[in-house]
C-alpha cells in the first residue's frame, strides 16, 4: 500500500501583497511549530499571486521552513512574445514545487478549456513542476450529467500524452462549493474522488493512481476538513477563503481523523 501524505495546500488567489505574504508565512511557521507540527503527518503549501512567489522563496529557503509553494497559473509556452504571461522555467527557478492548472476561476473568468489544461500540465511536467490539476463540474453539470461525468472528462484530457512516471495532483473542486460555504458532503467528495483515480489508472496506470494525491476544494474549514481526510481517496484538500486566515488554515492543516 502506497502512503499518500496528506496535503493540505492553501490557493490564495488574488490576495495577500508580497510584504502581506512574508508576515503570513512567517507567522504559520510559527503557529505550525508552536502547536508542535510534523510534516511526515500532513504537507503543507500555500499559492500565492506571482508577484509574492520571489519574496516566499527567499523566505522560505532563508530560515528553512518545512512550507511548501507553488504559482496559481503557468503558460503552456516556454518564451517569447507572450505579454504578460510566466513560464515554467521561471517558477522553475523561484523553485515552486507545485503550479495550480485549470482552476475553475480560470475556466469561467478566461476561457480557459481542456486543450489549454492538458498544454499546461504537459509544460508543467516538462519543467519539473507538480501540476495540480483542477477539475470539478457547475450546478447545472451535476443537474443534467451528475457529480462525476464532468470532472472524469476534464481529467482524462488534461492526462492525455502524460507519462506514467509523471508527477501530478489533482484537486475536485465542485463549481457549486467554491467561495460558496455549502461544501461537498465527505461522501460526495469520495465518490468523485474514486472515479478520478480511476480516470489516471486507465491514462497513467495502477501504479500512479496508488500514488497520486487527490484534493478535495470547495468552502474547506477547520470545522469541516477532517470528515474529508477520513475518506480512502480524499488524500488533502485546496482550500481558498479559509486559507487567509494564519490560526484557521493552521486548524486546518492539523485536521484530526
Ligand atoms: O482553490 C480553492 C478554492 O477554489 C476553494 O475556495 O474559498 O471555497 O475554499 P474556497
Amino acid at each position: 500500500v502506497v502512503n499518500r501524505v496528506p496535503l493540505l495546500a492553501g490557493n490564495w488567489k488574488m490576495n495577500l501583497d508580497h510584504l502581506q505574504a512574508i508576515a503570513f508565512v512567517q507567522k504559520l511557521a510559527w503557529t505550525l511549530k508552536d502547536a508542535g507540527h510534523d510534516v511526515a503527518d500532513a504537507e503543507v503549501a500555500v499559492f500565492p499571486p506571482f508577484t509574492d512567489l520571489r519574496s516566499v522563496q527567499t523566505l522560505v529557503a532563508a530560515d528553512k521552513l518545512p512550507i511548501a509553494y507553488g504559482a496559481q497559473d503557468l503558460s503552456a509556452h516556454d518564451s517569447g512574445a507572450y505579454t504578460g504571461e510566466i513560464s515554467g522555467a521561471f517558477l522553475a527557478q523561484l523553485d515552486c514545487t507545485y503550479v495550480i492548472i485549470g482552476h475553475s476561476e480560470r475556466r469561467t473568468l478566461h476561457g480557459e478549456d481542456d486543450e489549454q489544461v492538458k498544454a499546461k500540465t504537459a509544460a508543467a511536467v516538462k519543467h519539473g513542476i507538480v501540476p495540480v490539476i483542477c477539475v470539478g463540474e457547475t450546478a447545472e453539470d451535476l443537474a443534467e450529467q451528475g457529480p462525476s461525468a464532468v470532472p472524469v472528462a476534464q481529467l482524462t484530457t488534461a492526462l492525455e500524452g502524460l507519462d506514467a512516471s509523471a508527477d501530478i495532483l489533482v484537486a475536485y473542486e465542485p463549481v457549486w462549493a467554491i467561495g460558496s460555504g455549502q461544501a461537498a458532503t465527505p461522501d460526495q467528495a469520495e465518490q468523485v474522488a474514486a472515479a478520478l483515480r480511476g480516470v489516471i489508472a486507465s491514462v497513467l496506470g495502477e501504479d500512479a493512481a496508488a500514488r497520486t494525491r487527490i484534493l478535495y476544494g470547495g468552502s474547506v474549514k477547520s470545522s469541516n476538513i477532517a470528515g474529508f481526510m477520513r475518506e480512502p481517496n480524499v488524500d488533502g484538500a485546496l482550500i481558498g477563503g479559509a486559507s487567509l486566515d494564519v490560526a484557521e488554515f493552521s486548524s486546518i492543516v492539523r485536521f484530526q481523523k
